[in-house]
Order: C-alpha cells, then sequence, then structure tokens
C-alpha cells in the first residue's frame, strides 16, 4: 500500500463517527456471551468456530445463531454488563452517538413491567459509559419479523409505553422473506402515534420490491435499513432521493453475507451519487468481523473517499438520527 493512500485511510479512520444501525444483542463480543454462557453453565459450544468467533453458514443460520447467542442474556443486569461492552468496542472506534435496536422480546417476552426493567438497567449503564467515554447512546425498539405480526403487538405497546428521549424510534428486523410489511402496520401505527419515529429493514434480501412495499404498506417510514437492493430499480433511486428517505447501510454485512462480493462492488457509492441520503453502519459487528473504523477505512479505499466524504456521512446521520434536538446539537460539537 502506497504512503498517500495508508495516510488517507489513518486519517480517515481517526475521524468521530456516527452510527445508526446497531442490533444490540447482535453487537455482544463472542467472548461476553461464551462468559455467560460458563457462568450459566448454558453449552453454546456449537455456535463458535475454533478461533472463537460466531460460526454460521448463511443468513439463515446467522438468526438461529443470533437466538441461541441471546438465550444466556437473561437478567436486567446482564443486558447492563452487555451495554458496556458493547459501547467500550463503539467508543474504540470513535463512535461517539450510536442508536441501537433492542428487542424487548429478549427483555421480558414483551411483558411491559419486564421490560421497562431491562431498560432502565440498559439505560443506566449507558448513561454511565457517557460520562466515562464520551458515547451518546438511544433505544430503537424492534420487534422480529419471523416472530409473526401477533408477536410484534405486545413489542409495540412496549415501545409506546416507553418512548421519549431515550426510546426514540421503533423498527423491525429479522427474516424480510417472511410475510409483508403490511402485516405489521398495526405496530408500527401504534408505535407511530405514541410519537416513534421509523424505521424498517428492507431491501437487504426481499428486493427493491420490498422497498417499496415499505413505504407504501406503513405509514412515516422516514429511514431503511439497508435499503440497498433498491439499485437494481432506477425509479426507486429517485423516489428515495427525492422523499430524502436514509439509508442505513451496513457494506461489511452485506459482503460478509455474500450479497455482494466485495466492498467495491457495493452500490452505496452510486446510490450516494444518485443523491440518496446514505449513511454507514456495522448492523452486528463480531458477527461480520465489522468496525466502525474498518467500515470507514474499507470505502475510503474502494471508492477514494477522503475525510470530507465521510463528515458529510457523519452529518446525513445525525441529521436523520432520532433523538432530539439537544442532543443532536450536543453531538454536533464532538464532529467538530
Ligand atoms: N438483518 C436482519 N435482521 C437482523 C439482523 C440483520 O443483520 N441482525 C439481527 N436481526
Ligand atoms: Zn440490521
Amino acid at each position: 500500500m502506497n504512503e498517500e493512500l495508508e495516510d488517507r485511510l489513518a486519517r480517515v479512520a481517526a475521524l468521530p463517527k456516527v452510527e445508526l444501525h446497531m442490533h444490540f444483542e447482535g453487537a455482544a463480543p463472542p467472548a461476553f456471551i461464551r462468559g455467560l454462557a460458563k457462568e450459566k453453565k448454558v453449552d453454546l459450544s456449537g455456535i463458535f468456530a475454533p478461533d472463537g468467533s460466531y460460526a454460521y453458514r448463511d443468513f439463515w443460520h446467522f438468526l438461529e445463531v443470533y437466538e441461541a447467542a441471546t438465550s444466556v442474556l437473561k437478567t436486567p443486569r446482564d443486558f447492563a454488563r452487555l451495554t458496556r461492552a458493547i459501547l467500550e468496542q463503539s467508543a474504540e472506534s470513535g463512535v461517539v452517538y450510536s442508536e441501537t435496536f433492542l428487542s424487548p422480546d429478549f427483555c421480558g417476552g414483551g411483558d411491559v413491567g419486564a421490560w421497562k426493567e431491562y431498560l432502565h438497567a440498559i439505560r443506566e449503564e449507558a448513561e454511565a459509559c457517557e460520562r466515562e467515554m464520551g458515547i451518546t447512546l438511544r433505544g430503537i425498539v424492534t420487534c422480529i419479523r419471523h416472530f409473526g405480526p401477533d408477536k410484534a403487538k405486545p413489542i409495540a405497546r412496549c415501545a409506546a409505553e416507553t418512548a421519549g428521549d431515550w426510546i426514540v424510534g421503533f423498527g423491525m428486523g429479522g427474516d424480510e422473506k417472511v410475510g409483508h410489511q403490511g402485516d405489521y402496520a398495526w405496530a408500527f401505527d401504534a408505535a407511530r402515534e405514541a410519537g416513534l419515529r421509523l424505521t424498517t429493514h428492507a431491501g437487504e434480501w426481499g428486493g427493491a420490491k420490498s422497498v417499496r412495499e415499505a413505504l407504501t404498506q406503513l405509514q412515516g417510514i422516514e429511514r431503511i435499513g439497508h435499503g440497498v437492493q433498491s439499485i437494481d430499480d432506477p425509479a426507486l433511486v429517485e423516489e428515495l432521493a427525492e422523499r430524502g428517505i436514509v439509508l442505513e447501510v451496513c457494506p461489511g454485512s452485506n459482503v460478509t453475507l455474500g450479497i455482494w462480493p466485495k466492498v467495491a462492488a457495493h452500490p452505496i457509492a452510486k446510490l450516494r451519487d444518485a443523491g440518496v441520503k446514505v449513511t454507514v453502519s456495522t448492523d452486528d459487528p463480531p458477527f461480520f468481523h465489522a468496525t466502525m473504523t474498518r467500515e470507514f477505512r474499507d470505502l475510503s479505499e474502494a471508492f477514494g473517499w477522503q475525510e470530507d466524504v465521510f463528515a458529510q456521512l457523519n452529518q446525513t446521520a445525525l441529521a436523520a438520527a432520532f433523538c432530539d434536538d439537544a442532543t443532536r446539537a450536543e453531538v454536533a460539537k464532538r464532529l467538530g
């Protein structure tokens, strides 16, 4: 690698970063999950590779491994410990503001009282980390698509009951190939009526048509998780740009899961050139061997992007963050 490129990558890596799309349990370091499994005497050896990383065959197997890893997270205290492990990891990458997907399914099974206890523990630890590390966390309550629309209703109730200055959004993850976005309209409507801002996973696996579905079958979607398969539908790309829909793009995740063979083949640059508001996130960092530093470096190397492009990506992300304006102003100071 020539010196000029190395210097650029080092400068880009050192920038502060804003991240909008990270699954809370999916960010759990494998050593953390292994440690909890040992404490609780649960045999999770089947989900780890010999080198200690998570092992899975494809996206659908990943979802199974994800749920198995999550099974050792049992108490609010476990989630508080995980909060610290995740924020240390993000802070190491220079992340100054992060939005994370939280699933009440894994925090008391959708019971509002239990969810409030888990949330209290997560928030308290996040606020301690903010004071120590200068990283702000906000939560987006997320229903899980392959659990079905009936399971999404109590999750939306959990979201509505805790909507405020910390739980700022509602979304949906999971298997995009199950059902239709509109099947979950009740949950999204309830969340929106409680004042929550909305995002949903589409266009990662379900094609451009799944992004259209998100925009036509749900009301008030402001951001799309991934959305990158929109590239196959030029009229949709134009519509996304015109409407200012923000894409939470996770290039490393897409490449690791084999949707594109390498970052240089990823459509993020084409979408950006077409005027779509793109942002950059890690999705499930240890599962995909991703860090925000690595995302920035890989994008700079693949597309020749200089620091100004990353500063712009950060500004787009901060403007699209679901936090209140006072928080946004505080984070803006950290971006310089
Ligand atoms: N995609 C969709 N659903 C998810 C993911 C993901 O990467 N991680 C956890 N749930
Ligand atoms: Zn995701």
